[in-house]
């Protein structure tokens, strides 16, 4: 086996998750494939990467600084916006600049690579990120996972993280004064991965960054910008879970995202409103 194995393993595991008809290879067997899919499955995919343990909800309220934990009571955005991604993590695990602090188990920073190419930005935890503190761990985040492999992408080479570090009860809409307070940890945190491209899954992560009312159905298909960074808007996974008639044109967008991430900037001026764009082939 090559090392061609491993993004085809990825391709064919990707659709197969997004309810692609079969890929007929009439050259070898089923069972020859399977085998060889086996196989592949198992050398090529190596150990889990390793998970970041969610600190302890006791341990997150002890930044390491009396400046730091002042900044978690009563920090301005401005001065969130200086932090350094150690400082900024510190600062929002102990924070308490909205209401949402109170009732929430874990603070959900993010996770993924600290210099990924591409940040997938969501809504907000679940029930299940709020109990681990880790993001998109629940049946979104599954399906996320393997739209990411669909376009070749393993979950430890993108940055996963969301509008709101803390879970609204019951699962509740974000309310303005919720992401006002929020949205400075992610635009940091946007700024010092520097990736080449971001993703932001349904409408609160598409309107909070390109400050617009507009619907996923008209923002997606498309390259945005949010400052520097090319944005790709598309449907949010949980979504997609209750209306699978999503999951295509996420992956179409996603291939959009990928190209961009991959250097084609996908960005063509002159398009109505200022707006660039990208179209779909
Ligand atoms: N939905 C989100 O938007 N983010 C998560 O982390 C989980 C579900």
């Amino acid at each position: 086996m090559t090392d061609a194995r491993e993004p085809l393993l990825r391709y064919l595991e990707g659709r197969i998750a997004l309810g692609e008809p079969p890929v007929i290879l009439p050259s070898i067997t089923r069972s020859e494939a399977l085998e060889a899919l086996a196989e592949g499955g198992r050398d090529v995919k190596g150990p889990p990467p390793e998970e970041e343990a969610a600190p302890a909800a006791s341990e997150a309220s002890a930044p390491s600084t009396p400046e730091l934990a002042r900044l978690a009571r009563e920090g301005t955005a401005e001065r969130i916006r200086e932090l350094d991604f150690q400082e900024l993590r510190e600062v929002a695990l102990a924070c308490q600049r909205c209401a949402l602090h109170e009732g929430r188990q874990h603070v959900v920073f993010g996770e993924g690579a600290s210099d990924a190419r591409l940040v997938c930005v969501g809504e907000a935890p679940g029930s299940v990120e709020d109990e681990t503190g880790r993001p998109f761990v629940g049946r979104a985040g599954q399906l996320l996972d393997l739209m990411l492999m669909s376009v070749g992408l393993r979950r430890d080479e993108v940055y996963i993280c969301n509008v709101l570090k803390c879970r609204p009860p019951g699962n509740r809409n974000p309310q303005p004064e919720e992401i006002a307070a929020c949205s400075p940890f992610l635009l940091q945190q946007i700024d010092l991965i520097d990736p080449k491209v971001l993703v932001a899954f349904g409408s609160f992560a598409a309107q909070t960054l390109l400050g617009t009312r507009e619907s996923i159905g008209r923002l997606r298909g498309r390259t945005h910008l949010y400052g520097r960074f090319p944005l790709v808007v598309t449907y949010h996974p949980a979504a997609s879970l209750r209306n699978p008639g999503w999951k295509r044109p996420t992956w179409e967008d996603l291939q959009i995202a990928r190209r961009v991430m991959d250097g084609d900037s996908g960005l063509r001026s002159g398009a109505p409103g200022g707006e660039l764009s990208l179209d779909l082939p």
